[in-house]
């Protein structure tokens, strides 16, 4: 790319709050919000991209989309509009398993909350899409409004379209941003840096550009026969942070919050600064650490979010270059190129600063689950297929489509265990809807291929052994990552031990959710070929999906 780096500043996104406050006390919003087609500057030298964009109108939509601020415990109500005209930005392959209007007009959206544990009527079930005006309806909605009731741990959250077949390339056009929870009567006692200069959302993904501005993406499928369009996977050569390629951020000399959510179709980031300044994470997805843990890197997969303080007075220089050297894709890629090694610049004000802010060594107690309390123990295969008759590689998850019928019926307010079985040579980021996990452990196969063969043919991890392969090398997971997540890196070659619980318990709340109704939940992994294929599995938590 020959944009020039480092030329704009990092935007800060619109905010939108998710309550009233009445007389003092706060109480429940409604808020609409659409989605529009508009035009997107990423770089001062790039003409205008057109772009899917959330806002409260055309004029004040971004990309990202506003940052959505909450109250624990307050309802916040979203009529998500759908305002797109009829003809895809991107290309769009309807020879994969997609949304599909009846009279083939209308850009099908949905919208889930990720990491937000929503009744399922308004968690963005991939057939609960609508097209503009609501004129045309997949076979699972249910109505036009979302109800995020908030009742869940303080933490970071994000909304994107989740339309099945579609989600790949709606959140390519630019339909995500950022919701946050917040718990003031907890949060404030713990006096990190807060307020909108010093607390903010990194949003950071890859997008690649033609000449005239517009989004570009390989029009030619994996497999064009088959499917003419389908690219599972994207990768883009120009990192953006918060809409801006490359940005700049002037920072005062003292501590920050930063909220950075990978928000990639498919590229991992392992993020460090060129002079090896640290960051102090405070939590991982949507939840707080117990304590705070210091590393010199923040990797995430698509989807993960890491919230950390960073004190630019402990810096050396002036300025500081927020670098990435995760290769794509990951891991069997070969290297990072010039593009996608920086990610934006920090330029450090001299002046020492008075920072009253701090972290403090206990955050949030938020108990692991009691290892042996749970009550059911599941093995989740993923491994990939490729047909006889060529058709592109298909990533499963026990053997079963997003068609199949539902897998796990899990009981709300148990803990379950689940070992995830990777046998692909990618490492998947798997989200669970609804349920937070912890991650245990992370145990190497030893003949994988013995293995992978009789799951082809008894696909059952249990008769085919699984115990007798999984004895190789143990790998820890990383401090940072130990605590409640909502997606998880996969290993390719592993198996990875997490503990789900179907229920949430707050310190002065407890809340158990109605995981019978229709349409369920899913989990999946969160490269966003997912949606566009058979890659899912829906997990109708206590249901069956329609
Ligand atoms: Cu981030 Cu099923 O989604």
């Amino acid at each position: 790319s020959e944009l020039e780096m480092f030329v704009d500043e990092l935007p800060h996104l619109p905010k939108i709050l998710g309550f009233d406050i009445v007389s003092g006390v706060p109480g429940s919003k409604s808020l609409e919000i659409g989605m529009f087609e508009k035009k997107w500057k990423f770089h001062r030298d790039l003409p205008p991209t057109p772009v899917y964009a959330f806002g409260v109108s055309k004029r004040t939509a971004t990309v990202p989309g506003p940052t959505i601020e909450a109250l624990y415990g307050i309802d916040t109500y979203v009529t998500w509009q759908n305002h797109l005209p009829s003809k895809h930005i991107l290309p769009w392959d309807r020879t994969i398993v997609t949304a599909t209007p009846t009279n083939k007009t209308g850009i099908p959206t949905t919208v889930h909350l990720h990491g937000g544990m929503v009744e399922p009527q308004s968690d963005g079930f991939a057939n609960s899409w609508f097209t503009a005006g609501f004129r045309e309806k997949g076979s699972t909605w249910t109505k036009e409004t979302s109800h995020y009731d908030n009742r869940q741990q303080p933490g970071n959250l994000w909304y994107h379209d989740h339309a099945m077949g579609l989600t790949r390339i709606n959140i390519l056009a630019g339909l995500f941003g950022a919701y946050i929870i917040r718990h003031p009567k907890s949060e404030a006692p713990l006096r990190l840096p807060s307020g909108d200069e010093f607390d903010r959302p990194l949003i950071v993904f890859d997008r690649s550009f033609s000449t005239n501005g517009s989004i570009y993406l390989n029009r030619v499928g994996d497999n064009p026969s088959i499917h003419p369009h389908w690219r599972p996977e994207y990768f883009g050569n120009t990192i953006i942070v918060n809409g801006k390629a490359w940005p700049r951020m002037t920072v005062r000399r003292r501590k920050y919050r930063f909220r950075v959510l990978n928000a990639s179709n498919a590229r991992f980031f392992r993020f460090f600064f060129t002079n090896g300044l640290g960051f102090t994470h405070v939590g991982s997805d949507s939840v707080y650490l117990n304590e705070p843990v210091v590393t010199n890197e923040i990797f995430l997969a698509p989807s993960e979010i890491a919230d950390v303080v960073v004190d630019f007075s402990k810096s050396k220089n002036n300025t500081v270059i927020l670098a990435n050297d995760a290769p794509y894709p990951y891991p069997v890629g070969d290297s990072v190129d010039e593009a996608n090694s920086k990610v934006m610049k920090f330029i450090i004000l001299r002046r020492l600063e008075v920072d009253t802010s701090r972290v403090a060594k206990k955050l949030m107690r938020y108990p692991l689950p009691d290892l042996s309390g749970a009550s059911r123990t599941r093995y989740i295969t993923m491994y990939e297929y490729r047909s006889a008759t060529g058709e592109p590689t298909h990533l499963y998850l026990n053997g079963k489509s997003f068609e199949a019928p539902v897998t796990e019926i899990p009981k709300v307010g148990t803990t379950e265990e689940w070992n995830v079985i990777n046998l692909t040579e990618d490492n998947h980021p798997l989200h669970i809807h609804l349920g937070l996990f912890a991650a245990v452990e992370q145990t190497e196969l030893v003949n994988a291929t013995e293995f992978k063969e009789c799951m082809k043919r008894m696909n059952d991890a249990i008769r085919c052994q699984i115990s007798k392969y999984a004895g190789g090398k143990r790998i820890e997971v990383p401090a940072q990552e130990k605590g409640w997540k909502n997606v998880f890196k996969m290993k390719p070659g592993f198996v990875t031990k997490i503990f789900v619980r179907f229920s949430y318990v707050h310190s002065n709340a407890s809340y158990a959710f109605d995981a019978t109704a229709e349409p369920g939940y899913v989990y999946h992994c969160h490269f966003k070929r997912d949606y566009t294929s058979v890659m899912i599995v829906p997990t109708g938590i206590g249901a069956a999906i329609g």
